[in-house]
């Protein structure tokens, strides 16, 4: 198996939520340079503050999630001969690094391609990267609706999703992607989703209430600030 145990990555993936990064970065230089007018050393709290949190949000979204996603894929043991499907893929963060543990098996992600949740996001630029990954021979993209996935039941052996479900708006949107992640997953099959801390609570209450076996709540650490990963592993019996 083509096991990369290095996170680094050949591709471009661009930055998460673009226009919220954007926003409160010029916020806080805003403040910074108003509280420098007003000559008051408290006055600078708010803008250091805000810097800090922009700093922190581009650091998980350039390098801790992949560093993350690596040590939970590293944790699945797979074999190589898996089917994962990653929801809302975005430009393969995690698609790919999944294909990388992957021999005869295939890594599909679906997704929408908003760009105002990812910088550049688009079909083709994850294509692209997954040639510069070296693993387009094992990766399939298809433009869908992860509250409507066009998979059939029972098809995939790993369903991940990383920072993605959260941008579904509604609580019932989100819960019926989680619904679908369950149905396409098989008996035995084992479902990991990233996502920020406010969501993924009610992930959690509504894969229980699905019958969802070992579903489990922890935060992702420092790596990737503010989100938490949610896991669950479909019962062998019907659901
Ligand atoms: C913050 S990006 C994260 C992308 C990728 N998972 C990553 O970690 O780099 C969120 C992604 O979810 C996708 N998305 C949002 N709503 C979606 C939906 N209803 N169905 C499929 N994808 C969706 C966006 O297009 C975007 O690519």
């Amino acid at each position: 198996m083509t096991q990369q145990a290095n996170w680094r990555r050949r591709g471009s993936y661009g930055i998460d939520a673009p226009f919220w990064v954007a926003f409160l970065a010029v916020m806080a230089v805003a403040s910074l340079g108003l509280a420098i007018l007003s000559g008051r050393v408290l006055s600078l709290l708010p803008g250091l503050f805000g810097l800090i949190v922009v700093a922190i949000f581009l650091h998980a979204t350039l390098r801790g999630k992949f560093a993350v996603w690596s040590d939970l894929l590293d944790t699945l043991g797979l074999r190589g001969d898996e089917r994962i499907l990653d929801l809302g893929c975005g430009r393969g963060a995690v698609l790919l690094m999944a294909a990388q543990r992957l021999t005869t098996g295939r890594a599909v992600g679906v997704d929408l391609w908003r760009k105002v949740d990812q910088s550049g996001n688009s079909l083709e630029a994850t294509r692209r990267n997954a040639v510069a990954e070296g693993v387009a021979d094992r990766v399939e993209l298809h433009t869908g609706d992860m509250t409507a996935l066009p998979f059939e039941d029972s098809g995939f052996d790993v369903v991940v999703s990383s920072l993605a479900v959260h941008n579904i708006w509604g609580r019932a949107g989100r819960e019926k992607a989680v619904s679908e992640a369950v149905r396409v997953l098989r008996p035995g099959g084992r479902l990991l989703i990233a996502d920020v801390f406010w969501a993924t609570r009610r992930y959690q209450a509504h894969l229980a209430r699905l019958g969802m076996n070992a579903v489990a709540r922890g935060w992702l650490g420092w790596r990737c600030w503010g989100a938490f990963l949610v896991t669950a592993t479909k019962p062998e019996r019907p659901l």
